[in-house]
């Protein structure tokens, strides 16, 4: 099959949280699977062309906005370790500055950035002479792929057999614009805007389109489809999903093994097996070393770790409302990765210096040490207000780090509660979103921490959970044959 997929994010190139994962995972899979695949991101002005020896092409695509057209120049680099081609779209007006989105409040031009990719992507596809069976677009940022794809490139003759898929990675963001800026440049008349596809609550939905506009429509865990179908986790978009609702289904999100497995993480101060468990520990000691002045550096205290975007989706307060409590009574550390919110950045920071060998708090984003932090402590906390799927959970299982999660989208399929009777479980959950709720799992969990065979057993059947990508790819590719059967296509390769 020859998949088209037009994102915002990538890793190794460009990441903010897990769409980049995501969208490198399934593309190695597929991959190796035996099919074709294409990525194309923007080349944002942080991207390395060096680093990841990204080369430019003689290729300038002439991109149709409004009545004109605009230019960009195609960059080519691979997914390392892969064969897989990744296009970037040069241009200075709207990639070559510094962050992907301008967060917190996003760049003011971003309806204008990602409606260019949108429509660049798929001219990409006659640029490098690709004929996609799939276009697969993710979230907001690319969803009007869906709307081109099915209106100005319907009879276009690289995408009569076509189909389009759209991911929902987080539903909270939904790309909204004014109609009488955006419809012009994208081509679609405003006249005939209110009521149509584009619209909710009078502004353009990028969102609501690429959930209209898509053959099929997927998100990342089953739990959160019915959240944001049922509920007011969809933020307004539940109507459409229920008219889409029989071309839209869950797939849980897998992990890129390769990336994220102790055994063999180059970023990490040892590695270890299920069988080396014990060796866990010299990371930690690795930690403290690193982080704790040497009369405070006790193995024996745990470990309570977070790895996360500082947002309000995450349950920053909830950790902020009990992190004081447990540290006064003395009984753990926490250690926390994060970006994000300036508000929260300062407030964990404040507690890092008020308690400095028990709050280690590292701010910035910084991808070796998300993996030394995930492999050094012994639980890993998610109480996400809400949560699409989540991977760190889901990588933290791997390195054997027990999480402590909210039971809310992804995180509810992803761990189970341990139960000391019968010794299944992988991790402590709770369900209503407060600080006491959160401090008594807390709680609940540390219990185990000192009964060696629990302790034992409960990392044991983390590390033996089976999330990989490999799985989630296939079920796309279920999708994607679903999507062409809608269409009456074939696929040709
Ligand atoms: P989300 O996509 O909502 O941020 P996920 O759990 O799906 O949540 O993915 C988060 C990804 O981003 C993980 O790979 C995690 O390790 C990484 N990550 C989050 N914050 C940081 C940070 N400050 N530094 C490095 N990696 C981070
Ligand atoms: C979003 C979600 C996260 C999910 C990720 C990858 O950023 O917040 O839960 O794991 O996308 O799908």
């Amino acid at each position: 099959m020859n998949i088209l997929v037009i994102a915002a994010e990538c890793t190794p190139f460009a990441k903010v949280g897990g769409l980049a994962d995501v969208v490198s995972a399934l593309a190695k899979e597929w991959r190796a699977m035996g099919h074709f695949v294409r990525i194309v991101i923007p080349k944002y002005g942080t991207i390395s062309t060096d680093q990841w020896n990204i080369k430019p092409t003689q290729t300038i695509l002439s991109v149709p906005i409004g009545w004109w057209h605009e230019y960009t120049r195609l960059w080519r680099g691979q997914l390392p370790g892969t064969e897989v081609p990744v296009y970037f779209l040069e241009s200075r007006d709207y990639f070559d500055r510094a962050g992907i989105y301008g967060d917190p409040e996003g760049f003011p031009d971003n309806d204008r950035r990602f409606l260019f990719l949108s429509r660049a992507g798929l001219e990409v596809a006659s640029a490098i002479d690709f004929v996609p069976d799939i276009v697969h677009a993710h979230d907001w940022h690319t969803a009007l792929t869906l709307a081109f794809l099915k209106s100005h490139y319907r009879h276009h003759p690289r995408f009569i057999h076509t189909a389009g898929v759209f991911t929902i990675h987080n539903i909270a963001f939904q790309g909204q614009s004014d109609p009488y800026r955006i419809l012009p440049l994208a081509g679609f008349p405003v006249e005939n805007f209110y009521g149509s596809w584009f619209e909710h609550d009078g502004a353009v939905n990028a969102m609501k389109t690429g959930i209209m506009f898509a053959d099929k429509i997927t998100t990342v865990s089953p739990t959160y489809a019915r959240e944001i179908r049922w509920t007011s986790a969809g933020f307004g978009m539940q109507p459409y999903l229920n008219i889409r609702g029989a071309d839209f289904l869950g797939i849980l999100n897998g992990a890129d093994y390769s990336e994220w497995n102790p055994e063999t993480d180059p970023h990490i101060a040892r590695t270890y097996a299920i069988e080396r468990l014990y060796e866990k520990d010299a990371n930690k000691q690795a930690l403290l070393e690193e982080s704790v002045p040497p009369h405070d550096r006790a193995l024996e205290i745990p470990i309570l770790g977070m790895v996360s975007r500082l947002t309000a989706q995450k349950g920053i307060e909830l950790l902020l409302g009990c992190i004081e409590q447990f540290v006064r009574a003395g009984a753990v550390r926490f250690a926390i990765l994060g970006s994000g919110d300036e508000r929260y950045e300062r407030a964990l920071r404040r507690l890092g210096r008020h308690y400095p060998s028990r709050v280690l708090v590292y701010t910035g984003y910084d991808a070796s040490l998300s993996h030394q932090l995930i492999a050094s402590t012994d639980y890993l906390l998610m109480p996400s207000l809400f949560e699409p799927c989540g991977l760190t959970q889901i990588y933290a299982l791997r390195y054997g780090t027990v999480p402590i999660v909210r039971s809310t989208g992804g995180l509810a399929d992803t761990v189970a509660e341990y139960d000391p009777t019968s010794g299944s479980g992988t991790g402590f959950l709770f369900g209503e979103y407060s600080v006491a709720a959160f401090a008594r799992t807390i709680e609940r969990a540390l219990q185990y921490y000192r009964h060696p065979v629990h302790w034992d057993r409960i990392r044991r059947n983390g590390m033996q959970q089976d999330f990989s990508a490999t799985k989630s790819a296939q079920q796309y590719i279920n999708v994607f044959r679903w999507a062409l059967e809608k269409i009456g296509g074939t696929v040709l390769a």
